[in-house]
């Protein structure tokens, strides 16, 4: 593991778990996105959710780091029950957790290096963040977490003329400055070409077996939570479905999470 951030001796954090019991999110328009969804995802646990577009994926992921407030239950992420935790509790939670989106949010005009760099300042107070004073560790972490996606050769350039699979990989290395316990990620792979999927998928596989960490990681195709996460849940209008094995996973089930047969357009194709 020369690659890794902890290879000059401190060891990475643990990971945490995920705990949801009976939580349920009502949008203040008053439409429910979750119903009553109890689970526990275990530390160091790579699972997948998968539903129809409006099954409230994204709002999952987005109520385990408080982005959105569960109507009610709770959300405990290790130490932390979510729905308590306001101003620095709240910085501190969402410190450990990596958080990587479709559209890869970075600065476009900034460079690679700062674009990854930011992921020191998670959780810090808006003041030193807005200043960005980076001591030499920080520095050191960015760079090894560049390097560990293989991005470490295009440190100068700048994120808006990079690639989508680089960009992501980029996001993935900001995620992995922040030393997080968790990693959450909203559909990572829906805007990227089929081979290039593979690879961050690659990526977020080899994080959760190197590292240990959680990555709860939302897809719209079963075929990939089947190839590449061990356990599945699908969601169908806010409600768990299905729990299980990833890789068994059957026709029926997608069958029972769709609401519908499988259909050409629901394959990934590998070409
Ligand atoms: N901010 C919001 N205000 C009101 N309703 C919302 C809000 N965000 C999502 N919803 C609704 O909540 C439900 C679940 O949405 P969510 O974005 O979690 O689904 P999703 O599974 O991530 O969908 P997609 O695959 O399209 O990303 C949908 O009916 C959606 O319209
Ligand atoms: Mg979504």
């Amino acid at each position: 593991m020369t690659n890794d951030v902890h290879a000059a001796g401190a060891e990475a954090p643990a990971a945490w778990p995920i705990r949801l019991e009976d939580a349920s999110v009502t949008y203040p328009n008053g439409t429910t996105a979750l119903k009553n969804v109890s689970l526990t995802i275990e530390p160091g646990e790579i699972v997948s959710i998968v539903g129809l577009s409006g099954s409230g994926k994204s709002t999952l992921i987005r109520t385990i780091n408080g982005l959105v407030p569960v109507t009610s239950g709770t959300i405990d992420v290790g130490p932390y029950e979510v729905s308590s935790l306001k101003g620095r509790g709240m910085r501190e939670l969402r410190s450990s957790i990596g958080m990587i989106f479709q559209a890869f949010n970075l600065a476009e005009r900034v460079d690679v290096y700062r674009n990854t760099l930011v992921g020191r300042f998670a959780g810090q107070s808006p003041l030193r963040s807005f200043f960005g004073i980076a001591s030499a560790e920080d520095r050191r972490i960015a760079l090894e977490a560049l390097d560990s996606v293989g991005m470490l050769e295009k440190v100068w350039t700048r994120a808006g003329s990079l690639s989508g699979g680089q960009k992501q990989r980029v996001a993935i290395a900001r995620a992995l400055s922040q030393d997080p316990r968790v990693m959450l990620a909203d559909e990572p792979v829906a805007s990227l070409d089929p081979p290039t999927a593979h690879s961050v998928m690659n990526e977020l596989v080899r994080l959760n077996s190197e590292r240990g960490l959680t990555v709860l990681v939302n897809l719209h195709l079963m075929d990939l939570a089947r190839e590449y996460t061990t356990r599945m849940i699908g969601l169908r209008a806010g409600e768990v479905v299905y729990d299980g094995p990833a890789s068994s996973a059957k026709d029926a089930d997608f069958e029972q999470i769709y609401g519908r047969r499988i259909q050409p357009q629901d394959r990934l194709e590998t070409t």
